[in-house]
C-alpha cells in the first residue's frame, strides 16, 4: 500500500471522530512495534521523525525501513511524517525521502530556541504548505509554544524548544489567531499551545485546568471545526513505567504526563494527531534495565531489545483503541499524492474555496 497523507488520514479521522496517535521512532524496533499494534487492532499508522532521529537514523536507512514497513504490513495506511521541521530545508528534503506530510513549527526561528514573530510563522508556514501542496504531501503548522504553565518556562530546560520565561499569551493558542493563521497559511493541521511540554517532566502534579488548558483547545475547536488539530508533548508518562525505571535502578524524580482522559477530552474537541514520544523511550527503557538488573550475565542485544518492543507494543495498542482508531485501517483506501495533488491545485481541499464553489 502507498503511505498515506496526513490530510487524508485526519480528514478519515475526523469524518468518525477518532484520533490518532503519532509516535516518534528512531530506529527498526520502534517502526516493528507500533505495525505491530496497528496490525492485531486494524488501526491506522503515523510515524514521525524528528530532526534529531534523522541525524541519527540516516535518511536512508529510514526511507529504505518505512517502504519495508509498508510491504509487511500492506494491509496498514502508514502516514510518514516530519515532526518539528525548522525551515523549508528540513521540510523539502523530508518529502524527498519519501514523507508524505512534514510539520513546518514556525513558532521557533530556525535555531529551534527563539519564539519566532507571528509574521515569521505565517510566511514561512504559508511557503512550505505551498510547496508540499503542490506534491500533494500534507502540512501541519504549530501557533503558540510549547512549555509549562507552572513556571512559564519554555522547554529548552528539558533540553528542547523555546529558551526562557514566556507569557501565558504565548504559552496557550489565541483562537482568533488561530482562524487567521489556518486560512492564510492553508495548513492542513494545526498543532496547538496549551501547556503541554515535550520530555518527562511535564507537570509537578497531576494537571488541572489552571496548568493543562484543555479549555483552549475546546474555544479553537469552536471558532474551527473544519481544522484538525495536533496536541504535542501528550505523553501521559504513566507511573507505572516510573515505577519499572526506578525499581532496576533508574532515578526519575516523580512527575506528571497528560492524563489519556483529558486526551480522549481533546479528540471529543478536534484533536486528531496526538504526539507521543516520551511514553515508548520509558516503555522501552524500563525493560533494558529490567532485564540489565535480573539478568545481569546476559550480553545478547535481542534479549534486551524483544521484551523493548513488546512493551512498546502494547503501550502501541492501548492508545489506538482509547483514541478510537483501532478498527479504521481497513475502511481507508488510500489516495495517491498526484491525485492529492490535483485536489490541492483545484481547491477541493481548501474549505474556504470549496465552500464558495459549493454554494
Ligand atoms: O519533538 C520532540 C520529540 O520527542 C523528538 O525528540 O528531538 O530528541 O528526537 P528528539
Ligand atoms: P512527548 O515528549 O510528550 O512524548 O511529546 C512528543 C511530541 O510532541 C513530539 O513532537
Ligand atoms: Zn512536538
Amino acid at each position: 500500500m502507498a503511505h498515506i497523507t496526513l490530510r487524508q488520514l485526519l480528514d478519515h479521522a475526523a469524518e468518525r471522530g477518532y484520533g490518532v496517535p503519532a509516535f516518534n521512532i528512531n530506529n527498526m524496533e520502534q517502526g516493528l512495534a507500533i505495525l505491530e499494534a496497528a496490525s492485531a487492532c486494524d488501526a491506522p499508522v503515523i510515524i514521525q521523525v524528528s530532526r534529531g532521529a534523522r541525524a541519527y537514523a540516516n535518511d536512508q536507512m529510514l526511507a529504505a525501513m518505512m517502504e519495508a514497513l509498508a510491504k509487511i504490513y500492506p494491509q496498514i495506511p502508514i502516514c510518514v511524517h516530519q515532526d518539528h521541521g525548522n525551515d523549508e530545508a528540513t521540510c523539502l528534503s523530508a518529502l524527498r525521502h519519501g514523507f508524505t506530510s512534514v510539520m513546518m513549527d514556525g513558532s521557533l526561528l530556525a535555531d529551534a530556541r527563539t519564539p519566532a514573530s507571528y509574521g515569521y510563522n505565517l510566511a514561512i508556514t504559508a511557503r512550505v504548505a505551498g510547496m508540499a501542496h503542490a506534491v500533494g504531501a500534507s502540512v501541519e503548522g504549530e501557533l503558540g509554544v510549547l512549555g509549562s504553565l507552572e513556571t512559564g518556562q519554555g522547554e529548552a530546560e528539558d533540553g528542547h524548544g523555546a529558551e526562557g520565561v514566556l507569557a501565558r499569551d504565548q504559552l496557550v493558542t489565541d483562537p482568533a489567531q488561530a482562524v487567521d493563521f489556518v486560512a492564510a497559511t492553508k495548513v492542513d493541521a494545526l498543532a496547538i499551545a496549551c501547556g503541554t511540554s515535550h520530555g518527562a517532566y511535564k507537570f509537578s502534579r497531576r494537571p488541572d485546568g489552571a496548568i493543562l488548558a484543555m479549555d483552549a483547545i475546546e474555544q479553537i475547536h469552536r471558532r474551527l471545526p473544519n481544522t484538525h488539530l495536533v496536541m504535542h508533548g501528550s505523553s501521559s508518562v504513566p507511573q507505572a513505567f516510573q515505577d519499572v525505571i526506578n525499581r532496576f535502578g533508574g532515578a526519575m524524580p516523580q512527575t506528571w504526563g497528560v492524563p489519556v482522559e483529558e486526551i480522549e477530552r481533546g479528540i471529543r474537541h478536534g484533536v486528531r494527531k496526538v504526539n507521543i514520544d516520551t511514553d515508548c523511550r520509558m516503555a522501552m527503557t524500563g525493560q533494558f534495565r529490567r532485564v540489565a538488573t535480573e539478568q545481569p550475565e546476559e550480553f545478547d542485544p535481542r534479549k534486551f531489545l524483544k521484551p523493548a518492543m513488546d512493551a512498546m507494543r502494547d503501550l502501541c495498542r492501548d492508545r489506538f483503541e482509547r483514541f478510537g482508531a483501532a478498527g479504521n485501517a481497513s475502511k481507508i483506501k488510500v489516495i495517491p499524492l498526484d491525485e492529492m495533488a490535483r485536489r490541492y491545485a483545484a481547491g477541493r481541499l481548501d474549505p474556504a474555496i470549496a465552500a464558495a464553489q459549493a454554494a
